[in-house]
């Protein structure tokens, strides 16, 4: 059974961006994927402290929750990720996550040493709500998202913005959007899947 990596940034729990993340993986779990889901906000980690001790080998020296981030990276087929937008991009939550994969940088530039292979590509996706319908904002994170995914070896599958969504539930009063985050799901398992059969 195929895994989808699932990464909750808000820490709004069961917020809009989480309830639109729960249809996506929905819709994978029907297609007979399983599902591992991490809240972000739960961890216990520092922000990436740049001491390049990772320059050596890939493996970050900090010792706390992103310790068990990684091998779910590694043992997962798939990854998505849904973030709030904040002052006008992805969480601090979520940026500090992907900051603190800077050793996979220097493993898959410096060490020629990817942790997950260059071949065949793994895919990621990616789910972004704010409260105004702003578009720029979605897109300044769907930027920094696309810079992580190519330093972990997937591709970028593509993304879905929800604009005009603020206080928690206000996302349970669009079902389009809950279906189109659960057809989402769907269809990305499915282009992963015939991605692996060619
Ligand atoms: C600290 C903070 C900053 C925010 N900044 C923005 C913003 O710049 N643009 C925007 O459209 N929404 C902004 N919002 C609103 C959230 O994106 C919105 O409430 C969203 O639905 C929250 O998703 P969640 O329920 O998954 O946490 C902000 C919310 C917070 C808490």
């Amino acid at each position: 059974m195929k895994t989808l990596l699932a990464l909750a940034s808000s820490p709004r729990l069961d917020g809009n961006s989480e309830t639109l993340l729960k249809e996506f993986c929905r819709g994978a779990e029907e297609m007979g994927w399983n599902v591992e889901m991490v809240h972000i906000n739960k961890l216990k980690f520092r922000p990436c402290q740049a001491c390049d001790a990772c320059a050596k080998d890939g493996k970050c020296i900090v010792k706390d929750d992103m310790q068990d981030i990684y091998p779910l990276v590694i043992n997962s087929d798939a990854l998505i990720i849904a973030s709030p937008v904040t002052f006008g991009s992805l969480n601090a939550q979520l940026k500090m996550l992907i900051d603190r994969f800077q050793c996979w940088w220097h493993a898959k530039y410096n060490l020629n040493a990817p942790f997950v292979p260059d071949e065949p590509k793994r895919k990621g996706f990616f789910l972004c709500v704010g409260a105004l319908k702003r578009k720029r904002y979605c897109e300044n994170a769907v930027e920094i998202v696309k810079v992580f995914f190519h330093n972990i070896n997937h591709q970028f599958a593509g993304s879905l913005a929800f604009r005009g969504y603020d206080e928690k539930g206000a996302i349970l009063k669009a079902p389009e959007a809950l279906a189109e985050a659960y057809q989402a799901g769907k269809d990305f398992v499915t282009s992963v899947e015939e991605k692996a059969g060619k």
